[in-house]
């Protein structure tokens, strides 16, 4: 059967539709409907006089949300967003809807987020779930044509990669388990396999504090690479970003106007990016009046500080090694920074991108294995990547909903995943 999407070939054709009515109106002689099948939407205009009883009889029973057929001639009609809009001569109701609950009034969001399959019924959720759908598929065609291989991690895992605060436990058989929080503790043994790798799945973090920036499941993309040091890193890392915005740009048109998002803001993400050291944004900070000393890590608003001061991602590396995770290399240059990468989106949108080069020095990562007191045990494998024929290599991971937020203009994540988990929600 022919979809919406597809009408506008079809000019003067009759054709057959079927779908959801997302709206009518009526003046008792003639109605329009606004019908979606998934594809589009399309006006469709009937007229009493030309249609049998029974079709006119549902024009005026259908309700929002029915599934409904229709059967009529394509007209062009250079105001209707296709370009086309339907003269039909057949409509009939299959599932007559009672009581939809979301209307074209205003929600709250709890109540929204509490209908979450059927808000995804909505334009604008509909247009931030294409635009995530398509830097997906970017994301894999950026890496699939740069000679990456995908490594896919596991999600249960007996190792913390991003320290033990906000692990998700479980029991696994008798022994204790942990939802991943990254995949990149995986991948660094298979860079040594493959070269470069990456991989891109659900990744979990019990966070206990109730922001718009964080859910406990998220989705990650990783790239690792070996005998790739910190300069090639944040080329790498910038290099990414642009393509995706790029990518979303080129495609997602419709979606970013049905969200009003300025392009102009994401036509400028144009590299390079600025570069500052953690030491020169804690400066900045502090010039601006901010509470913060060296050793403090950002919070949610120092970023959006600092971003404020650029028109594009802005990268920020080399942070003192306490407030980083175990695994970063120390700067040759200053050993109480490592090579860590962080990159602010502009427009308060925080941090996309977190990665850094990795430790490849046995006795060093052993040490911090144990100043993390993490069970040494658990990570025996991952040493061994160091004992049998070490690299320096880096890598990063990037929040794919902090991206789409950033794409779209989403204050929140939550709009930005079909069924976001966060602190008190796991309901639908
Ligand atoms: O900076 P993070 O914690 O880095 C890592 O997990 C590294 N192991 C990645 C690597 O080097 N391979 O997380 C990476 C990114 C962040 O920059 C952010 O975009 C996103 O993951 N992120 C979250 N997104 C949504 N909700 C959360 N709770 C997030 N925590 C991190
Ligand atoms: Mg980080």
């Amino acid at each position: 059967m022919l979809t919406i999407n597809k009408l506008s070939a079809h000019v003067g054709e009759e054709v057959e539709l079927r779908g959801w009515l997302s709206g009518k109106r009526s003046s008792g002689k003639i109605g329009f409907l606004q019908v979606r099948d998934g594809t589009g939407i399309v006006q469709a205009v009937t007229s009493r006089a030309e249609v049998s009883e029974e079709s006119w009889s549902a024009v005026e029973r259908v309700t929002q949300e029915s599934t409904v057929r229709l059967r009529g001639r394509v007209n062009e009609d250079s105001r209707a967003p296709g370009g086309v809009e339907i003269h039909a001569t057949e409509f009939g109701i299959d599932s007559l809807t009672e009581d939809y609950p979301i209307s074209p009034k205003e929600h709250g969001v709890a109540f929204l987020m509490d209908h979450r399959h059927l808000w995804l019924r909505s334009a604008k959720q509909r247009a931030a779930l294409a635009v995530r759908s398509e830097v997906e598929q970017a994301i894999r065609d950026y890496f699939y044509s740069n000679g990456f291989t995908l490594i896919d991690s596991p999600i249960l895992t007996p190792a913390a990669c991003e320290g033990t605060s906000t692990l998700f436990e479980t029991d696994y058989f008798d022994e204790k388990a942990y939802l991943s929080q990254s995949g990149q503790l995986y991948l660094e043994p298979a860079a040594a396999a493959f070269g470069k790798v990456y991989c891109f799945g659900p990744t979990f973090r019990a966070e206990k504090s109730k922001t718009r920036r964080h859910l406990t499941e998220f989705w990650m993309v990783e790239p690792e690479v070996a005998f790739l040091e910190f300069d090639g890193l944040c080329k790498l890392a910038e290099n990414f970003v642009c393509s995706l915005v790029e990518r979303v740009l080129e495609r997602c048109g419709a979606e970013l106007e049905a969200l009003e998002r300025d392009t102009a803001a994401l036509e400028r993400v144009l590299s390079p990016f600025p570069h500052i050291s953690y030491g020169d944004a804690i400066g900045r900070l502090v010039e601006l009046g901010q509470d913060i000393e060296w050793g403090d890590d950002f919070g949610a608003e120092h970023e959006t500080l600092l971003a404020a001061d650029y028109d594009r991602p802005l990268m920020v590396s080399r942070f003192p090694a306490s407030i980083k995770a175990f695994y970063m290399e120390p700067d040759p240059e200053d050993e109480r920074v490592v090579l860590g990468l962080d990159i602010l989106a502009p427009e308060g949108f925080g941090e996309i991108v977190g990665g850094s080069q990795r430790i490849h020095d046995l006795a060093l990562l052993e040490k911090r294995v144990s100043q993390h007191k993490l069970p040494r045990q658990a990570f025996e494998w991952y040493l061994d990547v160091r004992r049998y024929g070490t690299f320096p290599h880096s890598g990063f991971g990037m929040g794919l909903e902090r991206f789409v937020a950033w794409m779209c203009g989403a204050k929140h994540l939550r709009e930005t995943i079909p069924y976001p988990r966060m602190l008190s929600r796991l309901y639908p």
